[in-house]
Parts: C-alpha cells; structure tokens; sequence
C-alpha cells in the first residue's frame, strides 16, 4: 500500500541510481493500483507478472504471490481475450507448466498464454540492465506469444530507445540475444545462471583462502585467470561472500529442485558451504587479533549486500553484526543509505549504534571492518583515521582498500587472500 502510494507521486520506494528520473518522466503514461481490476487490464496484449518468491524454511520457493497475482489477473481477463501473461519472478522449472494446469480451465476461450520471461538485472544497475541486457530468453509454447515478448522489448533489441543521460557507459556493447526456448528451459536459465555466478565468487573464495596459506595474492590470481577470455575477470572478487535478495534464495531453490528430481547438484551445495565458510573465516580472524570480542568496539563500514543499494536482505554485514553482537561486540556502523533499512533488522541498543558520518563511527575503535565496497571507503582520509581510532587494525572484508597505504600509516591491514 505505502509503496503504491509512493510511486503515484513519482517517488521511489527502494534506492536505484537513475530509476528516480525515469518514473518522473513516465508519470503520464503509468497508472499505479495495489489491486488487478477490469479497467486495469482492459485490452491488455501482453501482462508482465513480477512479484515476489520469497524462500521458505526449506528452501524451496514459495509461490503463494505468483498464484494470487495469476488467479486476479485471470478472473479480470475480458470473455475471450488474447492475452500473453509473462512470469518474470523467478520460478521453480515447471511453474509455468503448472500454472497452464492449474488455471488452464479459468482461461475464458484458452486464448491466454503464459511464457517464463526470466529477469537478470542486478541492484544499483537495474536500468542499464533493462536496457542493455546480454539476452532476453522467452520460454514459450506458442509463436505468437514469442512475437507479442519481441515486440514488447523491440526497442531494446533494436536499441531505439533514447538513452538516459545518466548512463554513460557500457552503451556500444552488442546487441542483446533474442533467446526462445520453452518454458523449463528458460525458468532454468534463471537459476542456473545465478547459482553459476555464486559459485565463481565461492571458487575465487576458496582459492583466496589458499592464496593465504601459500604467500599468494588473489588478485594476481583473479587477473590471471580472468584475462582468460574463456574465464572472465568479474564476478572474481575474493571476500566476506555473496548476499542479496537473488544468490541465496536462488541457490536454495536449486539445491531443492534438485533433490525433488534426484539430481545432487553438488557443485551449487559446496558453493553455498563456502560462502558461509567466508563469515566464519573473517570472524574468526578479528577474534584472534583483537584477543577476543567482548567489549572490543568494531566500526563497520558498509550494511548493504554490496554497493549502490540500500537493499540489506542477507546481507553478509548485517550477519557479521548479528554475530559480533552476540559475542560481546560493540557496534558502530555506517553505511552511505542503509541506515535505516539496517535499523529494521538489527534495532539501535547499548551495543549497536548507526553513525551517518563515517568518522563518527570511526572514533575510539578497537577495529575497522570494511564489509561493502562502497567507493567512499577508499576516499578517506586515512591520516585522520589513524588520529581518532583507538586501535589501527583494519579487516578489509572486499578487497577495496590500498594496503600499501595504510601500511604506511601504521594500521595493521588484513585483506582476504592477500
Ligand atoms: C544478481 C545477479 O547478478 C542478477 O543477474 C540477478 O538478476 C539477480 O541476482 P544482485 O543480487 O543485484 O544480482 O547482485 P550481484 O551484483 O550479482 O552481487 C551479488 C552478491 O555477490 C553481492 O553480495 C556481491 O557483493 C557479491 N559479489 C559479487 C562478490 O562477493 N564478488 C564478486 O566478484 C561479485
């Protein structure tokens, strides 16, 4: 409701750079409603359907939105409409097939069809995704739904669009692929690609903790291997592990997919042990140096799962916070725009306050932990860091810092595998 009420004004509910701009630009041509009516859906060729699916307790997805959204959308659909309904929440392989089962009967003349029309953008870069994406894959069973999805996304295939100012780079790469496949295949695609992704981090991640027993340096090794053009240098970036709305509710999804059809998916399993491996490490590295956690002061920098997002859903630095916390810690934390959505999860108390200025929180600490790569955290002036910390340790969970530098100033600097 209150996120209706703030897009009819033209105000965003959640942070995205550039979002903002746009829906002030579109206001006349977007209607906003909380509920699927007649008018509403009036004539509609093609309904795009993108809400949640939230994990549940044993890791599989729940769909109860997607059923709710499916069940209106229908009963409002005109007697004999031609209608393309496109799931883009990311599903189960087989939803789709499921959902022509299960509704098949309520579609008035069967003229409705659904297609799994999955979506890859990523937080803090979810315009540019939207309009330059590497693919757009359409699950469908049928040619004209096909068309109705190509035409929906032509001038993104074409790339006819006019180009948001604030997108300035990344604008003369290919073309996006046009990828028609069915529907498991490309509820599939969803997951796979995801969990592919997690596991590059949790392999990188295993590799940096090897680095740290033989004197090597991940990020040599992430150059290495990543100018490989088979390989790719992103998604190599050694540190505390992934997080988000997407990665773990995404590799959980699989792993349950996966045992309902008798398939291990093992490497997806190990990618998740190592990612809850990556906290225990760093935990356990401030531990030792600081002697102990009780009554230490730990500074942190950075709630979000990752940069240019206010987005704190499993976020690996809300987790570590939860965990110092539990073992005596005192909290100062700090993040660029999380604040408040961090203050949700881990309320302030005599243990935990949220500092908006960084060297506020920065003041008579025992240590620094860096725990988002926000670009702000490179940018301090460290000389005046090393006056108001208490103790110069610095436990930098993403790699962002410049080690040389701080060892200059005297700070005790601890990256991951490095
Ligand atoms: C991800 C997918 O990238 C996107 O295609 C999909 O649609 C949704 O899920 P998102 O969750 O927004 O997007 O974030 P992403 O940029 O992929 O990062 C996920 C996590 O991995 C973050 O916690 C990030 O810090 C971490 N990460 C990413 C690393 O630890 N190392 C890396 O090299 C890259």
């Amino acid at each position: 409701m209150q996120s209706q009420v703030h897009l009819s004004w033209g105000k965003l509910p959640i942070y995205e750079p550039g979002l903002d701009d746009l829906l002030q630009k579109s206001r006349s041509r977007i209607t906003f409603s909380n509920k699927v009516n007649r008018t509403l859906l009036n004539g509609s060729e093609l309904v795009i359907i993108a809400v949640g699916t939230p994990p549940k307790d044993d890791g599989d997805a729940d769909l109860t939105f997607l059923h709710d959204a499916v069940e209106e959308v229908i009963s409002c659909l005109e007697e004999g409409a031609r209608t393309v309904v496109a799931i883009k929440s990311t599903v189960p392989v087989g939803t789709n097939d499921m959902l022509v089962e299960k509704f098949g009967s309520m579609l008035p003349g069967h003229r409705v069809q659904f297609v799994s029309n999955p979506e890859f953008l990523r937080e803090g870069h979810a315009v540019y995704d939207m309009l330059y994406p590497d693919r757009i894959v359409v699950g469908a069973r049928d040619r004209d739904a096909v068309g109705a999805l190509r035409e929906a996304y032509g001038p993104i295939l074409q790339r006819s669009f006019v180009k948001p100012d604030f997108i300035t780079d990344g604008t003369e790469k290919d073309l996006p692929y046009f990828i028609v496949t069915t529907p498991k295949s490309a509820e599939l695609v969803k997951y796979a690609s995801n969990a592919f992704l997690a596991l590059k981090i949790s392999y990188i991640n295993e590799i940096a903790m090897l680095c740290e027993k033989v004197g090597a340096n991940v990020e040599d090794v992430a150059l290495g291997m990543g100018t490989d053009s088979r390989i790719g240098r992103s998604f190599l970036n050694a540190g505390i592990g992934w997080g988000g709305s997407c990665f773990p509710k995404d590799t959980s999804a699989l792993i349950r997919t996966g045992e309902k059809h008798g398939s291990e998916l093992s490497i997806v399993r190990a990618a998740v042990k190592v990612n809850v491996s990556m906290k225990d490490y760093f935990l356990q590295n401030i531990e030792s140096a600081l002697g102990g956690l009780e009554g230490k002061v730990i500074a942190v920098l950075g709630l979000s799962f990752k940069p240019n997002t206010d987005d704190v859903r499993d976020s690996p630095a809300i987790e570590l916070v939860d965990r110092l916390l539990k073992k005596g810690a005192i909290i100062k934390a700090t993040d660029p725009i999380a604040i408040d959505n961090a203050r949700k999860v881990l309320p302030e108390s005599g243990k935990i306050v949220y500092e908006e200025d960084v060297y506020k929180a920065l003041e008579d600490v025992d240590c620094v932990l860096i725990t988002t790569e926000w670009p702000q955290w490179s940018k301090l002036d460290f000389e005046r860091v090393a006056r108001i910390v208490r103790q110069k340790f610095i436990f930098d969970g993403r790699n962002c810092l410049d080690k040389e530098l701080l060892e200059g100033l005297g700070f005790i600097y601890k990256g991951v595998g490095k």
